[in-house]
């Protein structure tokens, strides 16, 4: 495979990491307007910027529909919002790193009988260690990139009948970790020295270079699909981590870090704000429009990720209307 190191290097601006910096210290825009009786799918809605997205959304009238991996976790969740807000908080259990979960948990959202009319993938895992999932592929891979690209590619006919829905990614200002660009013959970190940094930085990538297709695909259907960073927050992020990692996290990293509030604002408005009518295939720093790191604005290994994406996750044989 060809690397596009010089590429990129050529590519880079400056002044795009320093908007970043700028971008970091802003606040979100917000947005007052109501989503009254709107359905709300948000993945890993059980802590952290899902959780408190959640409670934002419940607050504002929309019915959830939370796609969670623990069941406990869930029914708590459930009974708290809808006692406080009085909206649906229905939930469905799915082990996001699991490709046989992130199937049948697709295919039910595909058969809902209401219009879904926003979906954000949030769930995530920061892993320092290199783990495998039952199906052979890299963890953190899988439950930031493949789960939001089949659910999103088996949505796709769906969403585009409905005419009228957002999509929007979580994503992170730490894909630009992954500044070399995505190994396309190497998804699962077998051939290199595995980081957290990297890997993290790798996933976000691809995440954002499936948007570019994505977006490409929903063109003038009504539906748009952004990504999102959702500010440097506290919450539980790496408990699967070692003791060390996590005593720097809880004594060092943490006190750093703002409240998810900003990050459930953010994503309110992104999901809710007429701002954002038909805005489809960006980036935002919280709610200010930004420009990736040139890796993750690569069309053409855009293209060349999704087909291979395809063939990973065996949707190939799945064919969807262009
Ligand atoms: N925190 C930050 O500063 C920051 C910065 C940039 C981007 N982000 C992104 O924000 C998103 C949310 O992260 P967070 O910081 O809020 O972390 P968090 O508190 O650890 O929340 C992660 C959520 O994802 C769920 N999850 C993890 N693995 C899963 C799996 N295999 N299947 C189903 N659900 C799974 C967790 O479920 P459990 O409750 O069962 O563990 C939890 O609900 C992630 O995409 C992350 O990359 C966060």
């Amino acid at each position: 495979m060809r690397r596009k190191t010089a590429q990129y290097i050529r590519e880079y601006k400056w002044s795009n990491i320093f908007a970043m910096i700028r971008n970091n210290r802003k606040d979100p825009e917000l947005c007052v307007d109501d989503f009254k009786g709107k359905i709300v799918v948000i993945t890993g809605a059980t802590s952290g910027i899902g959780y408190i997205t959640a409670r934002k959304y419940a607050s504002k009238g929309a019915n959830l529909l939370a796609i969670n991996r623990n069941e406990e976790k869930s029914e708590k969740l459930r009974r708290e919002i809808e006692s406080e807000f009085g909206v649906r908080c229905d939930y469905k259990i799915a082990d996001l790193s699991n490709l046989k979960d992130i199937f049948r948990v697709s295919k039910e959202l595909v058969e809902l009988d209401a219009p879904i009319d926003l979906i954000i993938h949030n769930a995530g895992v920061y892993l320092t260690k290199r783990e495998l999932t039952t199906d052979g592929f890299e963890k953190v891979l899988v439950v930031h990139y493949l789960s939001s690209f089949i659910m999103n590619y088996l949505l796709l006919d769906r969403l585009k009948s409905q005419k009228n829905a957002r999509i929007i990614m979580v994503g992170s200002e730490g894909h630009r970790f992954a500044a070399w660009g995505l190994r396309l013959d190497d998804l699962n970190w077998q051939k290199r020295k595995y980081s957290g940094l990297k890997s993290y930085g790798s996933a976000k990538t691809a995440q954002l270079l499936s948007m570019i297709v994505f977006a490409d695909k929903l063109k003038g259907s009504g539906v748009t699909i952004n990504t999102m960073h959702p500010g440097a927050v506290k919450t539980d992020t790496g408990q699967e981590n070692g003791p060390v990692y996590r005593w720097f996290k809880r004594n060092i990293f943490d006190k750093t870090l703002k409240s998810p509030e900003i990050s459930a604002e953010a994503l309110y408005y992104l999901g809710v704000s007429k701002e954002l009518d038909g805005v489809t295939g960006k980036f935002f720093n919280l709610t200010t429009l930004e420009e990736p790191a040139p890796p993750a604005l690569d069309r053409e290994v855009a293209c060349e990720l999704w087909e291979e994406t395809l063939k990973m996750t065996g949707l190939k044989e799945h064919k969807i209307k262009d």
